[in-house]
């Protein structure tokens, strides 16, 4: 992978794409959000960090309207989340793609079959066209045309990620949201999955929200990364910003032998195949 040099930058000034105030929620007494904030720029390539239970994944399942917050506003693409009737609910949701950590295709569908089933359920194409529309987001995310006619099963892991971005782009989305692009890859295959992240930011200008613990990922292509802890964001900026902040939440990343050879990594121009395996999702010594 490229060096990130000169990584590029969301124009300044460009609209908020994501914006959430106050945001609260809980699950009986455990509180997980309390009063968090966070806007995403159109055109940014966007991470989420934090331990685990920080409340990473709730917080993107309440951005897609998984999931109510207790209190608090989430506006997403200029669009209020609260109380939306189902007609806007629905027309909101052809408006971004998502991509789920473990794939979410149906086992008993062709990969071609579920990259046109977005197509199926939101417009009234003919079945001919959603074909040739499912088998140009296929080779848009890197596979051939062949393994559209393959099953879930059949395919390897890099694979399942390709095919679910494919489901994701289906409805040419504005906006895209990735848990874990790269989690479970080899090294290769995740370089793979970083590039084409990038090509479609770059080529279509998509906003793109990740979760993500992959150190590569955070160095080389976000260009703001949010510190999610106690409830909050604890610190947001490009992760050179994020290096040198003294909140201690955001330190705990960056301090420590995880941080410090993510940091040194993202020094150097990697090897072939020398891609980072350490996360730091939680503190590297202390044991839970
Ligand atoms: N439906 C639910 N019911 C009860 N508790 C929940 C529910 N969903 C999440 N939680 C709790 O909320 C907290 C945040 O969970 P969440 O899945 O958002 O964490 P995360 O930051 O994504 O963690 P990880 O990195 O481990 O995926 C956890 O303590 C979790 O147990
Ligand atoms: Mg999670």
């Amino acid at each position: 992978m490229e060096a990130s040099t000169n990584p590029p930058q969301p124009a300044p000034g460009r609209a908020a794409v994501i914006e959430i105030s106050g945001l609260s929620t809980r699950f009986g007494d455990h509180v997980v959000h309390s009063g968090l904030d966070l806007e995403i720029r159109g055109g940014e390539i966007f991470a989420l960090i934090g331990g685990s239970g920080s409340g990473k994944s709730t917080l993107l399942r309440e951005m897609i309207l998984l999931q109510q917050p207790d209190a608090g506003s989430i506006r997403v693409l200029g669009v209020d989340l609260h109380e939306l009737s189902d007609q806007d609910a629905l027309a909101l949701r052809q408006r971004w793609g998502v991509m789920f950590q473990h794939g979410g295709l149906f086992g008993s569908l062709t990969v071609s079959e579920n990259v046109g089933l977005p197509l199926r359920e939101h417009t009234s194409l003919d079945a001919k066209l959603i074909d040739e529309i499912a088998a140009w987001k296929l080779s848009v995310s890197g596979l051939q045309p062949e393994v559209g006619a393959q099953f879930p099963s059949e395919l390897s892991g890099g694979m399942m990620k390709r095919a679910s971005l494919a489901r994701a782009l289906a409805l040419d989305p504005e906006l895209l949201f990735l848990d874990e692009p790269t989690a479970g890859l080899d090294p290769e295959s995740a370089g793979e999955v970083d590039q084409l992240v990038r090509k479609l930011r770059d080529l279509f200008g998509l906003t793109i929200v990740m979760i993500t613990h992959d150190l590569d990922l955070l160095w080389q292509l976000a260009d703001r990364v949010a510190v999610l802890a106690d409830g909050k964001v604890q610190g947001t900026g490009s992760m050179s910003e994020l290096a040198q902040m003294d909140n201690p939440a955001v330190r705990k990343f960056f301090d420590g032998p995880r941080g410090r050879a993510a940091h040194d990594q993202s020094l150097v121009e990697p090897e072939a195949g020398a891609r980072g395996t350490e996360t730091f999702g939680s503190p590297p010594s202390k044991p839970k």
